[in-house]
């Protein structure tokens, strides 16, 4: 994998959105797979504004989100599809039934699975996947555990997961206990990964994924066997690691 260090929040959105970019420049119907959570809301308004700038086009782009959570429907305010629509779709020229995201409303959890391994299979696999990480290490929603799911599951929440999205809701009581993802196989069949940490509450989990023991325990440390991972993390994420190893410069190659 790669390290980007980014000076700032601003700086780290704007070098995501050069790569998201680019991918879509050079391949104008990728297939984008995309996040959700605070980290990458800047990198999609930098997106937009090279949008309205004339520079991107994104009416052949296909995308595909990790995950949703269950039992929201596209209309709740916190759900996922509100979300992408909001910050990112309904502001650029996606046909949004080329966008994807995993229905919150399925109750019937093996069903809404297996369609979605589907939807992704149809597409010919991910060019681009965009990742955030969890504060214990997650991706999607793939949270610690004693093993790598590999395709689209339904998860139980994380206490620490439910905890730290309490924010976007009134009470902790009203965040979802469970959530479909895509699974760690999923992500890592992508042609690309770019992961995206900011602000020091990431800066341990950001140490411990990418230089200690690849373990289920922090889902992301699987990104070290990634062919072609892309990290950009700002310098408040990067504390620990630069304690730790002592490296000082712009670019970390491993
Ligand atoms: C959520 C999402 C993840 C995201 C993570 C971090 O739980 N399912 O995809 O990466 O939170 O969110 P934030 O970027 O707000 O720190």
């Amino acid at each position: 994998m790669t390290i980007y260090a980014a000076k700032d929040y601003l700086d780290l959105s704007r070098k995501a959105a050069n790569i998201i970019s680019a991918q879509i420049t050079l391949k104008r119907n990728s297939v984008l797979g995309l996040a959700t959570g605070s980290t990458p809301v800047e990198t999609y308004r930098q997106l937009i504004e090279k949008y309205r700038q004339g520079d991107l086009d994104f009416s052949e782009i296909r995308t595909i989100n990790l995950d949703e959570y269950k039992g929201l429907s596209g209309e709740h305010n916190q759900s996922y599809r509100y979300f992408m629509n909001d910050v990112l779709f309904s502001h650029i020229n996606i046909d949004l039934k080329n966008t994807n995201i995993p229905d919150g409303l399925e109750e019937d959890s093996e069903k809404e699975c297996s369609r979605y391994n589907q939807v992704i299979r149809s597409m010919g696999g991910i060019d681009l996947q965009l990742l955030g990480i969890g504060g214990n290490g997650h991706i999607g929603f793939n949270e610690p555990s004693s093993f790598f799911e590999k395709e689209t599951h339904l998860v139980a929440l994380a206490e620490h997961t439910r905890k730290s999205n309490a924010r976007f809701f009134t009470s902790v009581d009203e965040v979802p206990t469970h959530a479909y993802t895509m699974g760690i196989k999923n992500i890592m069949d992508a042609g690309k990964v770019l992961l995206l940490a900011s602000g020091e509450a990431k800066a341990i989990t950001l140490y411990d994924s990418f230089f200690g023991f690849v373990t289920p325990e922090i889902p992301a440390s699987i990104l070290q066997l990634h062919p072609n991972c892309i990290v950009i993390a700002d310098e408040p994420a990067l504390a620990v690691i630069r304690e730790k190893t002592g490296w000082e410069g712009a670019v970390y190659d491993n």
